[in-house]
Formats: C-alpha cells, sequence, structure tokens
C-alpha cells in the first residue's frame, strides 16, 4: 500500500534509509514516496476506466510543487481554491482545460486570473458568487463554464470539522435552492452552465454516503433537463478516506463501482477531487525526541515537531501512527503523551500512546502525514516550516528548503 516499510528494523522510504535522511537534512521533516503517490494515482485511474473522466487532485491537501508535477505528468488535472493553488497548477504544468476552482470566498482578482487561464470550470457556492462571476466574466470579454455545489444534506459520518454537506454548512446551494439558481444561471450572458458538484466530507470510510448523495444528484440532473440544461459534467468531490488506525475505507474499485452507475445514468463525464487518499499514506513527518520526561501522573515523550508542523491530532484529534525509525528488537514499550515544544497544552501528536521505549536523540516517524501535513503548517511561536523531502528509489531531495530566520521577518517592518 505504501513505500514506508521497516528492514532489519530500520525504516525505509521506498529503498533510502530515513535515519540517514534525518542525519543530513535534520529534523523534523516531511518525506514523500514518488512511487506510492503514482501507484495511488494510476491506481485511482484505473478503477475509473470504464467511465468518462477527470481526476483533479485537490491541491489543498498538499501543494508541493515536486508532487503536484508528478500527478500533472501523470495526466492529472488540479482542484484549486485560491489564486496561489491556481498559480500553483500551472506552474506545475496542469493544462488550464484540467483545471476545477472551488471555495466559497472566490475574489474578483482570482476570478479573473482564472478567465484568462481559461480553466475547465468554477464550482460556483453561491448564488452572489454567480453574479459576481457573470459581472467580472463579462468584462474581462469570457464566458464562464460553472458547476453548481450542491448541498445534499447527507451526513457523511466523519469528523464534525470535516464534513460539508450537511445542510448547516457553510457550502453549496441548499437543495431546495438548486433549481432556482440553475434558472438564473441560464438567463446570464457570461455564464454557461456545464456541471453539477457536490462534496459531502473528508475521511469517508464508507460508499454508502456517496451513493446516497448521488441518488440526489441523479434526481435533480432529472430536474434539469426537464427544464432543458444539460448537465454534462458530475463533479463528485473528494473525500475518500484512508488507513490511519484501524479504519477500513472503501478500495478504489469499491467506491468506482459505487459511483459509476449514477455518472452513467445522467450521462456525464464524471469529475473526482481526491485529495487523501492520493497523497495521506505517501508521506510520513520525521522528528526528534528532545526530552523524555515524567511527572506523577504521566510520561511526556517530547518531540522537535508540533502542531505548527502537523495540526491534525491538536485539531481534529486525529489519530496518527507513530514509531521510532530504528525499531529495536529488545526494548520495551512505554506509554506516553508525545508532545511538540509549543507553548499551548493542546500541542500533541498523540495523547496516551504505547510506543516502544525511545530516548532523546532517537527519530521517530508519524505515518499517514503527507496530506493536510505541510499544508496546514504554521510560524506559530516563531518556529521554521519544516524541510520537504522526496524519495524515489535509492535516492531523495529536498524539494522544499526548511524555512530559515530571514523567511520568519520577510516582509516585516523593523523600524523604531
Ligand atoms: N474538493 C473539495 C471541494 C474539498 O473541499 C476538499 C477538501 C476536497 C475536494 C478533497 O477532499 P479529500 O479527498 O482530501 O478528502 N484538513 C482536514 C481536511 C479538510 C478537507 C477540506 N476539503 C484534515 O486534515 O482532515
Amino acid at each position: 500500500m505504501h513505500s514506508f516499510n521497516y528492514l532489519d528494523g530500520q525504516l525505509y522510504g521506498e529503498r533510502v534509509k530515513v535515519e540517514d535522511i534525518a542525519r543530513e537534512v535534520g529534523t523534523p521533516f516531511y518525506l514523500y514516496s514518488c512511487e506510492t503517490l503514482t501507484n495511488h494515482y494510476r491506481n485511482f485511474e484505473k478503477a475509473l476506466a470504464g467511465l468518462e473522466h477527470l481526476i483533479c487532485y485537490a491541491y489543498k491537501a498538499n501543494s508541493n510543487l515536486a508532487l503536484c508535477k508528478i500527478l500533472a505528468k501523470e495526466g492529472c488535472g488540479a482542484d484549486v481554491v485560491s489564486g496561489g493553488e491556481l498559480r500553483k497548477a500551472l506552474q506545475a504544468g496542469v493544462p488550464p482545460e484540467k483545471i476545477v476552482f472551488n471555495g466559497n470566498g472566490k475574489t474578483v482578482e482570482e476570478m479573473e486570473l482564472a478567465l484568462q487561464s481559461n480553466i475547465l470550470m468554477f464550482n460556483v457556492d453561491s448564488r452572489p458568487e454567480l453574479l459576481l462571476l457573470d459581472e467580472v466574466a463579462g468584462r474581462s470579454g469570457k464566458k464562464a463554464r460553472i458547476a453548481l455545489r450542491v448541498n445534499p444534506d447527507i451526513d457523511p459520518q466523519t469528523h464534525p470539522h470535516i464534513a460539508t454537506g450537511l445542510k448547516e454548512s457553510k457550502f453549496g446551494f441548499e437543495f431546495s435552492q438548486v433549481i432556482e439558481g440553475y434558472k438564473l444561471a441560464q438567463t446570464l450572458r457570461n455564464i454557461e452552465v456545464a456541471g453539477i458538484q457536490m462534496h459531502i466530507g473528508s475521511q469517508i470510510t464508507k460508499v454508502d454516503p456517496f451513493v446516497e448523495a448521488l441518488k440526489k444528484i441523479v434526481d435533480l440532473a432529472g430536474e434539469l433537463k426537464k427544464l432543458d440544461i444539460k448537465i454534462k459534467y458530475v463533479n463528485v468531490g473528494g473525500g475518500l478516506g484512508i488507513t490511519y488506525s484501524d479504519e477500513e475505507p472503501p478500495s478504489f474499485a469499491d467506491y468506482a463501482q459505487s459511483v459509476i452507475p449514477a455518472i452513467k445514468e445522467i450521462g456525464a463525464k464524471g469529475i473526482f477531487e481526491p485529495g487523501r487518499v492520493l497523497v495521506g499514506n505517501a508521506g510520513i513527518l520525521v522528528t526528534k525526541v528532545l526530552y523524555v520526561k515524567e511527572t506523577q501522573s504521566k510520561k511526556f515523550v517530547v518531540v522537535d515537531a508540533g502542531m505548527g508542523d502537523l495540526f491534525r491530532p491538536a485539531f481534529y484529534s486525529a489519530y496518527h501512527e507513530i514509531k521510532p525509525v530504528n525499531l529495536k528488537a529488545e526494548s520495551q514499550n512505554l506509554k506516553a503523551d508525545i508532545v511538540g515544544p509549543i507553548c499551548e497544552s493542546g500541542d500533541f501528536l498523540a495523547k496516551d500512546r504505547e510506543i516502544p521505549a525511545v530516548k532523546r536523540g532517537e527519530f521517530l516517524a508519524v505515518f499517514s502525514a503527507g496530506a493536510y501535513g505541510f499544508s496546514m503548517a504554521s510560524n506559530y511561536n516563531s518556529r521554521l516550516r519544516p524541510a520537504e523531502v522526496l524519495v524515489k528509489e535509492d535516492k531523495f531531495r529536498i524539494v522544499r528548503k526548511r524555512e530559515t530566520y530571514e523567511d520568519l521577518g520577510r516582509g516585516e517592518d523593523e523600524q523604531d
């Protein structure tokens, strides 16, 4: 499944010892596997072979240019949510006709850039956005292809922070208002209706929520057909989950088989916006033990990576597997909170976790950290964001330098 494996107690990324990289690059750093990323993409492609489709990788999961370029070369498109991500997609070599623009707060400047770049389509989140896009497209002398983002009001059975298709969610057109939205879109001179889009949440580990939501989309497409509104694309968003501990998410094949019939019934081309499932298990975070501290009630393993490097445990109570990079056969287990150096009680990578006893100076690997890891990193506590490294077969290279103290103060006013 992924290319981070132990051999004689030593963790390897593909054919390179992780410890060797740690000694050369310093810690903390993210390590990505080219092979895992490529395999995930190819397996997803294979599963969708029976459907006319386009995979648009969700850049928010990890927009390191080296990874984006690998996917672009494979033929993958891009789902972007900001001017920054759009620029990165173009820089990575994604053809504009494979780019979709999501998000509920697009600015005029972002719309202009996307229109000038001739992207495939905008996934429009609201009525006021639709009206503004029409105006901006008119001024730019362009026609904006659009899908309306539909909120199907489905419970994706995932963490509340990453459920996006419930009716209380800020995203998309409420189901009862969608038809009105399409009718309005049809009257706008600079808008071309192309599709329907949904995204019901992230880290979804069952197919049912996708199937349920798509039932509603099929009905909607039927209603639109009666109104002579042709749907060429059905975009089912992202959301397919991965294994962090013992989850058993659907395989690419199971997922594909559960969504393809609905898209075919509508007679549309499918668009998919996977993020986590492509990069999540293609990356680890490597950190060094600074101290092992014992209080009367607890043990703490203090490491040099914290919530500024990997925000998921602190923010979503997310579980990430953590293991020493060098597993010693004889070592006993200890139970500890694995915590970062940041001045917040919420700064932890794991709570009450049983791991092999480790000492100061040893390296730990935090698994499944390729998605929403570096992309959510911050400089909180004026700490430098970590380096990013890519391994390919028996070689590795730094694909983003560790930040420097000059980076940290850039743009700040040093005058008295
Ligand atoms: N499309 C749209 C419109 C999205 O909002 C998202 C993710 C995706 C695609 C990709 O979803 P994925 O395949 O990665 O599940 N930071 C959170 C996840 C937030 C997801 C936001 N939207 C986390 O660390 O779990």
